[in-house]
């Protein structure tokens, strides 16, 4: 209880803390260099506010309570250094429709990017889970972030990985008593010096090549490991939502082409030929003109 009260009393200085304060991947080692490329730092004009990772050329992942407290103005991508790294502005963030705070889950939001990422040999996405994922105890995972090295240092420019456990469901709501939200999977920080803290929000829980979490939140801000189960929020409670959005784009994208040539009311059946159909309706206008 002591967390969320916390949280509603002092939610403004309790979520500033939890996005930009904190520290590094905890007990973890600098990531090799041809892994994790899916890996973005969504950032502010005042740098590395949160990870994120890319699921498609357009579209990185993170978690909505990133843009709670910080002005998200670009990402970079394509290194693990972030001197090195390639920065794409953004063209608008998307929060789960009814993301209250991070105490109470559905902590995602979709960031469109407003170029597409060039995608390479150090550019890529990372596959979400087709449906429910069937996680085990004790399976072991990993997390990746630029967080802190200790909350009054300045971040780390390299990114840092660590292996974490799957914590059991049940252990992890006995641990979190009414402060665990719905749509979370718990893993590291418990048992183990291994997790993470406040500047890794954002990044994925990775197991067996696919996102199948979101970092969201620590237990009172501590990472002094071990300590209460770290809690994702658990991507394959929102794969309806995130494939929406996208298509959605994709379609509006049609339409804005559409319209430059004038109006197509069948616009709305299209949206998977698109070429095919703008082609067709080229065509068909230059039968009928007038
Ligand atoms: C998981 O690990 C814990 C701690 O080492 C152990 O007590 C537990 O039995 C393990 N569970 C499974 C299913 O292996
Ligand atoms: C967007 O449309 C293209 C074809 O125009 C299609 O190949 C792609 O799968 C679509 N993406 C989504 C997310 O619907
Ligand atoms: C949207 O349209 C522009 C130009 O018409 C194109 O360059 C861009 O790739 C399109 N984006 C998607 C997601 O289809």
């Amino acid at each position: 209880m002591h967390g969320l009260n916390k949280l509603l009393l002092f939610g403004v200085l309790v979520c500033f803390a939890q996005t930009v304060g904190g520290s590094e991947i905890i007990d973890g080692e600098k990531a090799p260099e041809d892994s994790m490329q899916y890996m973005v730092s969504l950032q502010s004009n005042s740098g590395h506010e949160c990870g994120g990772f890319l699921i498609s050329e357009e579209f990185v992942v993170t978690a909505a309570h990133c843009s709670d407290h910080a002005a998200l103005q670009h990402v970079r991508l394509g290194h693990h250094d972030l001197k090195e790294a390639k920065s794409v502005s953004i063209e608008y963030t998307c929060k789960f429709p009814s993301y209250w705070s991070v105490g109470h889950g559905n902590d995602i939001m979709l960031v469109k990017l407003a170029e597409r990422a060039p995608l390479n040999s150090k550019t890529k996405t990372i596959p979400l889970p087709n449906s429910a994922t069937n996680l085990k105890e004790n399976q072991t995972c990993s997390v990746a972030g630029w967080g802190k090295t200790e909350t009054h240092r300045y971040g780390v420019t390299e990114l840092r990985v660590v292996s974490v456990s799957i914590i059991d469901p049940p252990i992890c709501q006995e641990m979190w008593g009414n402060d665990l939200p719905r749509n979370v999977i718990c893993a590291g920080g418990f048992g183990t010096k291994k997790g993470f803290c406040q500047g890794d929000s954002g990044g994925p829980l990775v197991c067996n090549g696919e996102a199948v979490g979101v970092v969201s939140s620590n237990k009172h801000d501590n990472c002094d490991y071990p300590d209460v189960p770290n809690v994702y929020t658990d991507l394959s409670k929102y794969l309806p939502w995130i494939h929406n959005v996208l298509r959605e784009n994709n379609f509006s994208n049609l339409t804005k082409r559409l319209q430059h040539v004038g109006n197509f009311p069948e616009a709305t059946m299209v949206q998977k030929q698109e070429d095919v159909v703008f082609k067709n309706y080229k065509s068909r206008r230059a039968e009928a003109p007038g």
